[in-house]
């Protein structure tokens, strides 16, 4: 007990580096480690997998990813390289025309260079399910493409500024039955405990460098988009009914602003932390 006491109170004092490495450690029981010891991490399945997909599927009009982005991501004669890539995102892209976070970015690869169809729901069905074949196996992959990197995201392009802007707003944002606010979990009441599990503080603690994650007590491997969505979902910050005055949606849908807005925000107050994925959660 004493010990933990002793790393929350690292991580406020603003022990930065040192502060990601104990709040992951912190919250992993001994069987975890014990697995990672042993070299079996379950979220390598999915980082495989991706791999796989990233190489072999073909989209309806015959390319794969690779046939852009190269053997490994490595780019085809310097272009398009994604190792790397993953560390200055979320980041805007002149060819959507938006600042995309790994899962819209994927989206937009597949429907716009491989001829994968948006309206099609049950290709959207298939894309969305945290499960799927798609999106959490090549975000994970692509994602372990920047591994050892230093996370560098810029707010450089006015898009950028202005998402980072409504991200920080939303951050601290009341709202919901309960008059919540992402804040008042993980800044104001990080290092103590909700239903047993320590509130990590994701702005001071760089928690970024572990996204996307396995969580093993809910066997799940999920992204950051997830990770909000369902913080958003299971603590109520949410109104039933469109309010201007909030400026907030009913549960967010995936890869709206209002996600994209909150992933910048924390992935900016990580910078400098180095990217460790598949992260491994308790
Ligand atoms: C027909 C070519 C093409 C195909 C196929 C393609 N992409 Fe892309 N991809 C692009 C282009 C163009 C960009 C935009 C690059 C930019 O603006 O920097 C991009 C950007 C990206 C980025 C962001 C790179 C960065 O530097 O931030 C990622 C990640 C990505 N693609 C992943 C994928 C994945 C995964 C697949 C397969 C599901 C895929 N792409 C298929 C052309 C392609
Ligand atoms: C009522 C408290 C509460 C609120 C409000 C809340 N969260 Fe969480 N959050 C949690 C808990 C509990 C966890 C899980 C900790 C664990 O996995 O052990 C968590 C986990 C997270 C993580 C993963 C941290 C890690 O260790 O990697 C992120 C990121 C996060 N929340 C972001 C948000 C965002 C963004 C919002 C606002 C939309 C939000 N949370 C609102 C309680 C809250």
């Amino acid at each position: 007990m004493k010990k933990k006491i002793a790393l929350a109170g690292a991580v406020l004092a603003g022990g930065a580096i040192l502060g990601s490495y104990a709040v992951a450690q912190e919250q992993l029981p001994t069987h975890l480690k014990e697995l990672l010891e042993l070299g079996m991490h379950p979220g390598h399945t999915f980082m495989d997998e991706g791999r796989d997909v990233f190489h072999n599927l073909k989209g309806p009009n015959g390319k794969t990813c690779a046939s852009c982005h190269g053997q490994d991501g490595a780019g085809i004669n310097g272009k398009l390289n994604l190792q790397g890539a993953y560390a200055r995102m979320p980041r805007y892209y002149e060819d959507i025309g938006k600042v995309a976070d790994i899962d819209l970015r994927i989206l937009s690869c597949m429907t716009k260079y491989m001829g994968f169809d948006k309206n099609d729901k049950e290709f959207m069905k298939k894309f969305n399910k945290w499960n799927g074949p798609y999106r959490v196996p090549l975000a994970t992959y692509v994602a372990s493409l920047s591994n050892g990197m230093k996370i560098n995201v810029k707010l450089e392009h006015p898009e950028e500024k202005e998402m980072y802007k409504l991200g920080e707003k939303l951050w601290f944002m009341r709202v919901g039955a309960r008059d919540f606010s992402c804040g008042i979990c993980h800044t104001v009441l990080a290092g103590k405990r909700i239903r047993l599990q320590g509130l990590p503080n994701p702005v001071k603690a760089k928690v970024y460098t572990h996204w996307p994650a396995y969580r093993f007590g809910s066997d799940r491997m999920w992204t950051m988009e997830d990770r909000v969505r369902s913080c958003y979902k299971a603590y109520f910050l949410y109104v039933n009914k469109w309010d201007e005055k909030k400026d907030w949606v009913k549960k967010p849908p995936p890869y709206s602003e209002w996600v994209i807005a909150l992933e910048l925000y924390m992935k900016h107050a990580a910078n400098g932390g180095t990217i460790e994925v598949p992260g491994l959660l308790r």
